[in-house]
């Protein structure tokens, strides 16, 4: 099994979140023990409740991951062996937008490195990590489906095609002057 591999959607939860009525961590870890509850009798509940949780949290913090592990019987080592093996987990706060270059073999060959790296020049951050204004995290993948217009980058699910580093600048422009909950495919 090849570690970092999956790249994939994670379903969005209800966003009702105002700046001025932000959910308690007690109360987003009781809407987490509804989800729970509903895999109480379910095998394989870890992906799925770690996927929930990451929506609902934005992340996946320490206290949230021993909770999980708790609840669901479960070794805190297998909990955390599953959010490293999945690069769509991730234990640190996320940008407002993940932008995610893939490397898999034909964008690799077709300058996904190029674009990585005028990436992590133009956003001042290395993979992993998140820029400072919150607006965007640094991932990377391998192949989202687009192969024959590689290099493909994936910002948040849309997949943008034939990016080039000259075109890098404006894939980000786009998304720091956009509304919230941009989904357009360049
Ligand atoms: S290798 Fe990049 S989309 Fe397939």
């Amino acid at each position: 099994m090849k570690r970092k591999q999956a790249v994939q959607s994670i379903p969005k939860e209800p966003e009702n979140r105002t700046d001025s009525c932000e959910p308690t961590e007690e109360e987003l870890l009781r809407s987490l023990d509804v989800v729970i509850d509903g895999y109480s009798k379910t095998e394989g509940a870890l992906i799925p409740v770690l996927q929930s949780a990451q929506n609902l949290f934005g992340y996946l913090p320490e206290t949230v991951l021993r909770h999980i592990s708790t609840r669901l019987k479960l070794p805190y080592s297998q909990v955390t062996g599953v959010v490293t093996f999945y690069s769509f987990f991730s234990t640190v706060p996320r940008g407002e937008h993940v932008v995610r270059v893939c490397l898999g073999t034909a964008c690799y060959v077709r300058g996904g490195k190029e674009v990585l790296a005028t990436l992590r020049k133009q956003l001042g951050i290395n993979v992993g990590e998140t820029t400072q204004d919150r607006k965007f995290s640094l991932a990377v993948g391998r192949c989202f489906g687009a192969c024959s217009l590689a290099p493909a980058v994936m910002v948040d699910e849309t997949v943008h095609q034939r990016v080039r580093p000259a075109k890098v600048k404006d894939l980000l422009t786009m998304y720091r002057e956009a509304k919230p909950g941009l989904r357009e495919a360049s």
